[in-house]
């Protein structure tokens, strides 16, 4: 299938790592120049580095933490300056669980960081770049939110708040950007073999006494996730490429689950 993408734009936030860089190689791949932005510049440059290297589009980085408006409108005026257009946005950056305590129990200076990062960074860097993004029906806005926006998993008080939140604002700017021929999608991860995913079903499975894959095994069947594994980082990737492309032309306002079944809501007995 042709996507059409070569030689199209793209910003993707959080890229430095994980989901965010999976889907920025997942565009370049198809040959969409790229601005990538996180806060870790060692890591962005070296994800930068890998992706250009291997396929040969244009990549820019600029570190950004999304929490902050005026760096957010200068990362979209650089993206301006270097493209003059920029087609796609993935809002991917999302940060870690800071740690384990019931989360009604935080001060609602961490509840609120936790929103600005996802939430207000979402919507700081679609307003940042909507002055530069096509009116030609080839404008792309995808939201990384997740599970835990409608489900309940332990810990993911917040995460849940910033997903439910990302996929309301997905079906509110599908309308909203009508006009401008702009779609809105949202991508919907379950759960996903990142670096930390992975280090976390490590550390959990020696904790139980169990290798990695046996314990990943009972997570699978205890989440109740029908395909009885967790996602690969490329096959988020692929579903934010395809949705990037021409031939996603007609899904708008859309939440996509890539989480192997698990919202069907199966129940083992
Ligand atoms: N992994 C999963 O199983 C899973 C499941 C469902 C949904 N998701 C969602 O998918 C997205 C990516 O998750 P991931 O697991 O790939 O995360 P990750 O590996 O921790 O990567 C997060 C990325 O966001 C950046 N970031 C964090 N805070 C930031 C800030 N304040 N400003 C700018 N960038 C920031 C990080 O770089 P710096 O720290 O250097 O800034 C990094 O590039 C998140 O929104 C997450 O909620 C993940």
């Amino acid at each position: 299938m042709n996507l059409g993408l070569k030689g199209r734009n793209a910003v993707v936030t959080g890229a430095s790592k994980g989901i965010g860089k999976a889907i920025a190689r997942g565009l370049a791949d198809e040959g969409v120049n790229l601005v990538l932005l996180a806060r870790g510049v060692e890591e962005l440059e070296k994800s930068a580095a890998e992706i250009c290297q291997a396929t040969g589009v244009r990549v820019v980085t600029v570190p950004t933490d999304m929490r902050e408006t005026a760096a957010v409108k200068a990362a979209a005026e650089r993206a301006a300056a270097e493209f003059k257009s920029v087609h796609i946005l993935v809002n991917n950056a999302g940060g870690p669980i800071k740690r384990q305590e019931r989360q009604i129990t935080w001060p609602d200076t961490d509840w609120m960081d936790d929103v600005n990062i996802k939430t207000m960074g979402m919507l700081r860097m679609i307003q940042a770049l909507l002055p530069v993004m096509p009116t030609d029906g080839t404008g792309r806005i995808i939201n990384i939110s997740g599970i835990a926006g409608s489900s309940v998993l332990s810990s993911a008080l917040t995460h849940g708040l910033n997903n439910s939140a990302m996929n309301h604002v997905t079906t509110y700017l599908a309308q909203d950007l009508s006009a401008s021929r702009i779609t809105v999608n949202s991508v919907i991860p379950g759960l996903i073999a990142t670096e930390w995913r992975q280090g976390w079903a490590e550390n959990m499975g020696r904790q139980r006494g169990q290798t990695t894959q046996q314990f990943l095994d009972d997570t699978c069947r205890d989440w109740g996730i029908p395909s009885r594994r967790w996602g690969t980082m490329d096959e988020v990737a692929d579903v934010v490429t395809f949705l990037a492309s021409d031939r996603a032309s007609y899904v708008n306002g859309a939440r996509i689950t890539v989480d192997g079944g698990y919202t069907i809501n199966t129940r083992n007995s």
